[in-house]
């Protein structure tokens, strides 16, 4: 039997290089030998401040680029967490198993705490518990993921086993499946790329765009005039570079150390890779993007496919709980308010 997958991301808009690196590339991957779930986690956008009004934009332009890029919603599922409410419900489940001690040592609780003093509220803190429900109530075990996110997964693990535990064999233990490159540095050179950072490069970008983003780039510290001698080594353009051109890096390098190319030239260079890699892609996503209702009907068909999935399991846990006293529970109906 295949492996069940499940990964979640948070509606960031358009993605970026380091995205598509770190995480979605994996995505497309995976699909070939996992049954494989791809969420793009709403509800989780709303741990940290946010606009109403950005989120359909964020989700759908998000989810063009995972298409475009080869995610394929015949064979995955592609949907959107809140269209699976069933989700909140085991998340308050697992709230009342996991203590409080383990949510306020994570390091990713700490940070957002500094980042955002005014809202360390009680849905930030529960982010991870959250994030458990996600993937427990799709029973997966593979969960795709870069470095920043293997302490969440290690709680998901400490909070299906108490759950096990407690009410007898239920979820399995989901393990980390990190990416082969775990760090995209953007273009300041140093930190981590990340749109809210404005040091990206968006996959969507056109090529002229693209170039004179990366024209911005910072390299080598080290090297002030054109004619003293480079590092590729601590040139995160050469670090980029490496990503699109395994054959030609090694040549570069040599001329960057021997000064006979420079920085400029290399950026060019670079922007011509980038611009050759992702050609295919953007007239893909262009294509998608044309065809009117197209993300929506694959969220909404995705969102049916998840939610049978979540029944199941949620039938099983509430039983397990003892919530579930089927005699008395009323049959769902609709609100039969139509808009
Ligand atoms: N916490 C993840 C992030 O910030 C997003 C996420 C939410 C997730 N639920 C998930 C990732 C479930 C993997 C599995 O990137």
């Amino acid at each position: 039997m295949k492996q069940r997958v499940f990964s979640g991301a948070r509606p960031t808009g358009k993605q970026h290089l380091g995205n598509y690196l770190g995480a979605i590339q994996n995505y497309v991957k995976l699909q070939d030998e996992h049954e494989c779930i791809y969420c793009v986690v709403d509800i989780h956008a709303l741990t940290t401040p946010w606009n109403p009004n950005d989120l359909k934009d964020n989700i759908r332009e998000m989810v063009l680029d995972w298409l475009a890029a080869g995610i394929d919603p015949k064979r995955s599922i592609v949907f959107t967490q809140s269209h699976v409410p069933e989700v909140t419900q085991l998340h308050t489940l697992f709230s009342m198993i996991t203590p409080l001690g383990w949510l306020l040592r994570v390091p990713s609780f700490k940070e957002k705490a500094r980042q955002f003093p005014e809202n360390v509220n009680y849905g930030l803190v529960g982010y991870p518990v959250l994030m458990t429900a996600d993937i427990a109530l799709y029973k997966a075990t593979v969960v795709p993921v870069g470095e920043d996110q293997v302490a969440h997964l290690e709680l998901a693990r400490e909070i299906v086993r108490r759950f096990n535990q407690l009410f007898g064999a239920t979820f399995p233990e989901p393990q980390p499946r990190l990416t082969e490159y775990p760090m995209v540095v953007g273009l300041d050179g140093y930190r981590k790329m990340s749109k809210t950072l404005g040091n990206h490069i968006e996959l969507a970008a056109t090529p002229e765009e693209t170039r004179r983003r990366i024209l911005t780039a910072f390299t080598d510290p080290a090297r002030r005039l054109r004619s003293d001698p480079g590092h590729p080594e601590s040139c995160n353009v050469f670090h980029l570079y490496s990503f699109f051109d395994a054959v030609g890096q090694e040549a570069i390098a040599r001329d960057c150390r021997a000064a006979s190319i420079g920085c400029v030239g290399c950026k060019e260079l670079l922007a011509q890779k980038v611009n050759e890699a992702l050609a295919p892609f953007r007239e893909r996503r262009a294509e998608i993007a044309a065809r009117k209702g197209y993300v929506e009907d694959v969220l909404r068909d995705g969102a049916q496919r998840a939610e049978a999935i979540a029944r199941s399991t949620m039938e099983e846990v509430m039983e397990k709980v003892g919530l579930a006293w089927n005699e008395v529970k009323p049959p769902k109906v609709s609100s039969g308010v139509t808009k």
